[in-house]
């Protein structure tokens, strides 16, 4: 049976996206097939040229008054989308061009403190202001919403009071990347 193809869209450095392709290297059954990134100076796109995976750079006039990149996923082939660390909202036409097709990853437990703006470090200092006990991932379908997708996987880890929001940020990189390979990847078999 052919691999499935995912694309990998990102914004930053792409730690995870790293992981992926890393887990993804040997995988008989998954090609990570694309990067794509709102940002010309991303690190991921790095990470995709030292890989040989071809890489899209989007602005944000095409990607939402056009559907250029819906041509271009559907010529590379692409059966999934996996969202890590991608600040625009999906528009309504991607969603409805894969549907239950494309997740995303956030760095803390959803419902709480998800949303537009709630990324990256904002995440972790409202987790720490809030004197949260404990934090984590949380990994959900996209649907026209930040982060409201069903869910379809969370892993939580300990808060001390010692822990500043660079600690907290630590303790859940540690979590995104030992879990959100494997979470793709059933999805990814059961399509
Ligand atoms: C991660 O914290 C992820 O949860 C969030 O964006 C960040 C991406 O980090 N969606 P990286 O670029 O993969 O290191």
């Amino acid at each position: 049976m052919s691999k499935k193809n995912i694309a990998i869209f990102a914004s930053g450095g792409g730690s995870n996206a790293q992981k992926m392709i890393d887990y993804f290297a040997n995988s008989t059954t998954v090609n990570v097939a694309l990067i794509v990134s709102n940002k010309a100076d991303a690190g991921v796109l790095g990470i995709a040229e030292r890989h040989g995976i071809p890489a899209l750079v989007i602005q944000r006039n095409g990607f939402y008054h056009s559907e250029q990149l819906l041509d271009d996923l559907r010529a590379a082939g692409i059966d999934f989308i996996v969202l890590a660390g991608f600040l625009w909202l999906i528009p309504p036409y991607l969603i409805q061009a894969f549907p239950q097709k494309i997740v995303n990853i956030h760095p803390a437990l959803l419902p709480k403190y998800g949303g537009k703006g709630m990324y990256g470090m904002h995440v972790h200092e409202a987790v720490k202001a809030a004197g949260e006990p404990e934090t984590g991932i949380t990994i959900h379908y996209v649907n026209e919403h930040y982060d409201e997708g069903d869910i379809v996987f969370s892993a939580k880890t300990a808060i001390t009071p010692a822990d500043n929001p660079a600690d907290i940020a630590r303790k859940v990189q540690q979590l995104e990347h030992a879990h959100f390979p494997q979470v793709v990847d059933q999805l990814v078999a059961a399509l």
